[in-house]
C-alpha cells in the first residue's frame, strides 16, 4: 500500500504524474465526476485547519466519493484517551483512504502501522505538509510553465514552517533551482532540512528588501505562534518580514508570490490585487491535486509502501524525549532512530538529534 507522509515518498516522476491529472482535471472535471464512486475519505484533523481539510473532503466529493471524519480532537475520543494508533485501526474499517493532521510530529508515520487503507499526512507539527507541496508545485507550475531552473525565496518561519520543509524536499530535486533564506537566525531551517540543501545552491540573507530582485518565487509564511515555548520568544520575531506594495516595487515583473495561508500580517492585503500575488490561486488548486493525489493513492492500494529505511541504520535502544514527538503521548510505542553521518543518529518520528554514542 502506498501512503504520502513526506514529499520524498514520491519519486520526481510520480510528483509530475499528479500534477499532469490535476490539470487535466481542470480542463475536463466531468470525466472525474464518478471516479470514486462509493468510496469514503476520512478526514482527521487533531489541530485546526480551514484549507487542507475542506479541500480534501471538495475533492473527495467532486470525484463522486463521500467523506466522514473530525475536524478537532475534542470531537473525537481522542478526549477519552485514545492512541492515534487506536483511532486510525478504528478509522480504516470505516473508510479507503484516511487524511489526517495531528500536531505531534511523526503521528501519521505511527498511522501507517495500524492502518489497513492510505494514510495521507494532512501536516504534523512543524514536521511536513506533502499535500501543501503539491498545491504548490502545482501552482508555480501553472505560473511559471516549469519547475527547475527557479531562484526561490523562502522567507519568515523557516524553523517550524512545515510547508517549506517538505516544499524544499521537492524543489531541490528539480535541476538548478537556487534557494534564498530570509529569516532571522533564530527561525533558521531545522537541522535535518538543512542537510539537504547542502550540496544545492543557496544563501541565507535576512533582509526581505536584498533579496526582492533575485527571485522569481517569492514563498511568505506566517510566525507560528503555537510552535513557540514562550510568548516573549514570538513577539521577538513576529513582525520582523511584512511584504507590501513598496517591497512588492522591489521584485521582479513575474514574480510569482505564495503563501499556504492562514496569513496574520505577513503580507499586507494591499498586496492582494497585485497580479504577482498567487496565493489565492494556491487555495484552488489544492483541490484539484488533492483530487489527483486520492486517484494515485487508490491505484495503488496493492503496491509496496515506497517507505524504507535500511535496516542496518535503525538503532532501538534510544529513548526520544521531545513533547513534540508522537513517541511523547503513544503507549508502548516502539522508539526507533536513524544514524545520520558517523557519529549521530535521528528519531525517525520527529527527527530529534542524539548522538549515536554516549560521551
Ligand atoms: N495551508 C494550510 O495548511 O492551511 P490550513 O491550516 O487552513 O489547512
Amino acid at each position: 500500500m502506498r501512503n504520502l507522509i513526506q514529499t520524498a515518498d514520491l519519486t520526481v516522476g510520480e510528483i509530475d504524474e499528479i500534477l499532469k491529472t490535476a490539470e487535466d482535471i481542470i480542463r475536463q472535471p466531468g470525466a472525474y465526476a464518478d471516479r470514486c464512486r462509493g468510496m469514503k475519505l476520512a478526514t482527521l484533523f487533531f489541530e485546526p485547519s480551514t484549507r487542507t481539510r475542506l479541500s480534501f473532503e471538495a475533492a473527495m466529493y467532486e470525484l463522486g466519493g463521500q467523506v466522514l471524519g473530525f475536524s478537532s480532537a475534542t470531537a473525537s475520543s481522542t478526549v477519552k484517551g485514545e492512541s492515534v494508533p487506536d483511532t486510525i485501526r478504528v478509522v480504516s474499517c470505516y473508510a479507503d483512504i484516511i487524511a489526517m493532521r495531528h500536531p505531534q510530529a511523526g503521528a501519521p508515520m505511527i498511522a501507517l502501522t495500524k492502518s489497513l487503507v492510505p494514510i495521507i499526512n494532512a501536516g504534523d507539527g512543524g514536521h511536513y505538509h506533502p499535500t501543501q507541496t503539491l498545491t504548490d508545485l502545482l501552482t508555480i507550475h501553472r505560473e511559471k510553465g516549469r519547475l527547475d531552473h527557479l531562484t526561490v525565496g523562502f522567507c519568515g518561519d523557516l524553523k517550524y514552517g512545515r510547508t517549506v520543509h517538505s516544499l524544499l524536499e521537492a524543489l531541490r530535486r528539480y535541476e538548478g533551482n537556487k534557494f534564498v533564506l530570509i529569516c532571522p537566525e533564530s527561525l533558521n531551517l531545522p537541522a535535518y532540512v538543512m542537510e539537504e540543501l547542502e550540496e544545492h545552491e543557496y544563501v541565507c540573507c535576512s533582509s526581505l528588501e536584498e533579496a526582492m530582485p533575485m527571485l522569481d518565487i517569492l514563498y511568505m509564511t506566517r510566525v507560528q505562534k503555537e510552535r513557540f515555548k514562550s510568548e516573549a520568544d514570538y513577539d521577538a520575531v513576529k513582525d520582523l518580514y511584512i511584504l507590501d506594495p513598496d517591497r512588492m516595487k522591489l521584485g521582479k515583473k513575474d514574480l510569482c508570490v505564495l503563501h499556504p495561508l492562514p496569513r496574520v500580517n505577513e503580507i499586507s492585503v494591499a498586496v492582494d490585487d497585485d497580479p504577482r500575488a498567487c496565493y489565492f490561486k494556491q487555495v484552488e488548486n489544492g483541490k484539484y491535486v488533492r483530487m489527483a493525489l486520492i486517484l494515485f493513492l487508490l491505484a495503488r492500494r496493492r503496491e509496496n509502501d515506497s517507505r524504507r529505511f535500511a535496516k542496518e541504520d535503525l538503532i532501538y535502544h534510544k529513548v526520544c524525549t521531545k513533547s513534540n514527538c508522537i513517541t511523547s503521548t503513544t503507549q508502548e510505542v516502539q522508539h526507533i532512530f536513524k544514524k545520520v553521518g558517523k557519529n549521530r543518529c535521528r528519531c525517525i518520528y520527529c527527527e530529534a538529534e542524539q548522538p549515536l554514542f554516549e560521551q
